[in-house]
């Protein structure tokens, strides 16, 4: 049997990799690292330069940003705000729960999403929901000042 096929199967139920083709999964399980993070482990640490994208395979994890704290659990992903601009960490991520995640190092990320336009989309769509839920929360703070 193929050695990779019980990790392409456990990629396969993570909706955020749900558009890729059996071959992309495969070589997500080949260059992908796979981590375990204990409960209250910071997986992230803000201010760190370098580093990957991570994706949560189980468990979950909080990130505090923007004044608020915000649990990811699994499918749900982060890393990728350093990677696109090229900056340090933006927050630390702590693990909540024990945490297995897979790790996509930053010399894959970007022909990654590249040969995989439908990820791109999803992490495009994550950061548009983030940043929207921000300014939600600033406007209304703005319009209770006024
Ligand atoms: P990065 O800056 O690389 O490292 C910290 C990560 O936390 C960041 O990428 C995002 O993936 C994540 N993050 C930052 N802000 C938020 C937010 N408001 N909601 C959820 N995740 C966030």
């Amino acid at each position: 049997m193929d050695e990779l096929a019980p990790e392409v199967e456990a990629l396969r139920r993570i909706p955020f990799f749900e558009g890729l083709t059996p071959e992309d999964l495969s070589r997500i399980a080949t260059i992908g690292e796979r981590r375990s993070f204990e409960a209250g482990q910071a997986i992230v640490a803000k201010s760190d330069v370098g580093g990957g994208l991570f994706v949560i395979l189980s468990g979950s994890a909080t990130v505090e940003a923007g004044g608020k704290a915000h649990t990811l659990g699994p499918g749900g992903f982060f890393g990728e705000m350093a990677l696109l601009a090229g900056r340090p960490r933006s927050a630390t991520v702590v693990a909540a729960e024990p945490v297995e995640a897979m790790v996509l190092d930053a010399m894959y990320f970007r022909p990654f999403l590249i040969k995989n336009p439908s990820v791109a989309v999803t992490i495009l769509e994550g950061v548009v929901e983030r940043l929207r839920e921000v300014q939600d929360r600033i406007d209304a703070a703005t319009e209770e000042r006024e």
